[in-house]
């Protein structure tokens, strides 16, 4: 029995080996993304296992057809990146690891919304030019005394909103689809409109889907209160990175932490290439005192690693044995 699995990084390559003894299969791993160029290196295998943000299309699962590897399986969450219909057509059955570490995500959102409040960003740079005169006179915000807006109370959404509420804040929520066991101290608005209003913090934590592009645009951002602070761990499609960066630049928000960002995908085909990064609004956020730009790393705990690796597995050899996958994505 073999798997190859892409994309992995040097974390990773431990525990692949230790499932591969343990479990028994002969393991195949590459640090290359998974496409429709190297689909060969995995011929024999009884599941791919993959993580990456770039798409997986349709030509790639072609390919897995021809050389009948009946599994994709990744090690993360999202699967806004993947054909599904092109992979329903080939026959080629898709799991995901739903749920590795919430606390992961939700303890990064945490600390991006502290050091924003704090602003630790200005701070930074300003003691590293030492002008430490000037950090003295930066007055930040306490995070017991905002109301956060979390959009979205599924896996992530809901636990950050737990720890929002242990450091003492107010937290509201909307969600599609409210949890019947909502607990007593969230309280859900009706709408979107009505959360922004309300939010000195807005937290997303909803799919990437095309029903959810731009959800924050030149509009909605408008509703927030002045000074509030944007934090999105989800998914880039999310916000409308320029009407964001205006509303930045005009103060009319307070700040933003940006771990996922629209234009991902270029800055990792430069970052991998070694070249230099020119997608939209990049440098100029950067650049900004009260912005916390990172590259998609809130999941990015052992924990979570760990948890991802085994999950991938997990599915592939259950779909080996019993013909069925533990996390199937339809
Ligand atoms: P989940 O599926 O558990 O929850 C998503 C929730 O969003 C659901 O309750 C759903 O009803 C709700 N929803 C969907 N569209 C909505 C809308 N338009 N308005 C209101 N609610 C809506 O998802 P999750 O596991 O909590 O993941 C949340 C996000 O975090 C996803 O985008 C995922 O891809 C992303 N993610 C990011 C990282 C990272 O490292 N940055 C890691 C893991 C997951
Ligand atoms: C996910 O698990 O969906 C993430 O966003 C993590 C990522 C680096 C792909």
């Amino acid at each position: 029995m073999k798997i190859t699995a892409y994309g992995v990084r040097p974390e990773e390559k431990l525990w692949l080996q230790q499932l591969a003894e343990s479990a028994g299969f002969e393991l195949v791993q590459t640090s290359a993304w998974l496409t429709a160029d190297n689909v060969a290196l995995a011929q024999g295998s009884c599941g791919i296992s993959a993580f990456q943000t770039l798409p997986y299309d349709q030509a790639i699962f072609a390919q897995m057809a021809a050389l009948q590897i009946p599994v994709l399986a990744i090690r993360n969450v999202g699967t806004d990146n993947i054909d599904l219909a092109s992979a329903a057509h080939y026959g080629i059955q898709i799991s995901n690891v739903p749920s590795y570490s919430p606390a992961a995500i939700a303890e990064f959102v945490v600390l991006s919304a502290l050091e924003l409040l704090r602003r630790v960003p200005a701070m930074t740079k300003l003691v590293a030019q030492d002008k430490l005169a000037a950090v003295q006179i930066l007055v930040g915000r306490e995070l017991n005394q905002q109301t956060v807006g979390v959009v979205g109370t599924g896996h992530i959404g809901l636990l950050a909103a737990k720890t929002f509420h242990n450091f003492g804040a107010k937290v509201i929520a909307f969600d599609a689809f409210p949890r019947a066991d909502k607990p007593d101290w969230l309280s859900y608005t009706a709408d979107l409109p009505t959360l922004l209003k309300q939010s000195q913090i807005v937290t997303l934590h909803v799919p990437g889907i095309k029903a959810n592009d731009h959800l924050l645009n030149a509009d909605t951002l408008k509703l927030l209160p002045q000074g509030a602070v944007v934090i999105n761990t989800a998914r880039g499609n999310l916000i409308d990175t320029a009407a964001l960066y205006a509303a930045l630049q005009s103060d009319q928000i307070g700040g933003a932490a940006i771990d996922t960002y629209e234009f991902e995908a270029q800055i990792e085909r430069a970052s991998e290439q070694q070249q230099p990064i020119t997608a939209p609004y990049y440098h100029e956020l950067a650049a900004l005192d009260n912005v916390l730009l990172t590259p998609h790393i809130a999941y990015h705990t052992d924990v979570a690693v760990q948890n991802m690796v085994q999950g991938s597995v997990a599915n592939i050899l259950n779909y080996q044995s019993h013909q069925q996958l533990l996390n199937p994505v339809k």
